[in-house]
């Protein structure tokens, strides 16, 4: 299995164990406030975690749950979404665990990860007002390139080329 460690965290692909905490995360409309779709029913959290399993089988990546080294608890999920024609960095954290430095950790270690697979190029896809998902790309070398409409909500279309 894969696994990857950071100063605070460890990272490993999310599972079905995970879904319960990731749906105390998705359902409260705070967190989902600029995620495309709002807030998540069980049934779309099992999806992702379903549909990012598939995608780790068939192409060695996919969504990484974030544990808290010292704790164990589970602080949210980062990693790549193969979308239409690109791969998407894609992160949704705990909301008692923002603002400590834990997004842009987790974005860094993926950003890795996806170098070293051999994955050419990433985007992500915040919504417009998300500064604090702004910020992450920023600090971690994405550059904004255009925007997209993704479920009728105006995202900015962040790049970074990483070969
Ligand atoms: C977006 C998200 C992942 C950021 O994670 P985080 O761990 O809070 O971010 P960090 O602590 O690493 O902060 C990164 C930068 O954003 C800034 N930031 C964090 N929250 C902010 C806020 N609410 N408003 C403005 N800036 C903010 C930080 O100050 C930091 O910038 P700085 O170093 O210039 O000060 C987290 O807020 C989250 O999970 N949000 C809900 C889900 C979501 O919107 N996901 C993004 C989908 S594209």
């Amino acid at each position: 299995m894969t696994e990857l460690r950071t100063e605070r965290l460890r990272l490993r692909p999310v599972a079905t164990s995970d879904v319960a905490a990731l749906v105390e995360h998705q359902t409260n409309p705070e967190v989902m406030r600029y995620v495309p779709g709002g807030a998540r029913a069980r049934a779309a959290v099992e999806a992702l975690v379903a549909g990012s399993d598939a995608q780790w089988k068939a192409s060695g990546h996919g969504l990484f749950a974030l544990s808290h080294q010292e704790t164990g608890e589970l602080v949210g999920y980062c990693g790549l979404i193969v979308v239409a024609e690109a791969v998407e960095l894609d992160m949704i954290l705990a909301e008692e665990h923002w603002t400590q430095g834990i997004g842009t950790e987790a974005a860094a270690a993926v950003i890795e990860f996806a170098r070293a697979k051999g994955i050419a190029k990433l985007v992500a896809l915040p919504h417009d007002a998300n500064v604090a998902a702004h910020r992450v790309c920023e600090k971690n070398g994405m550059s904004p390139n255009g925007s997209a409409k993704l479920q009728g909500v105006t995202c900015v279309r962040y790049e970074l080329a990483l070969s």
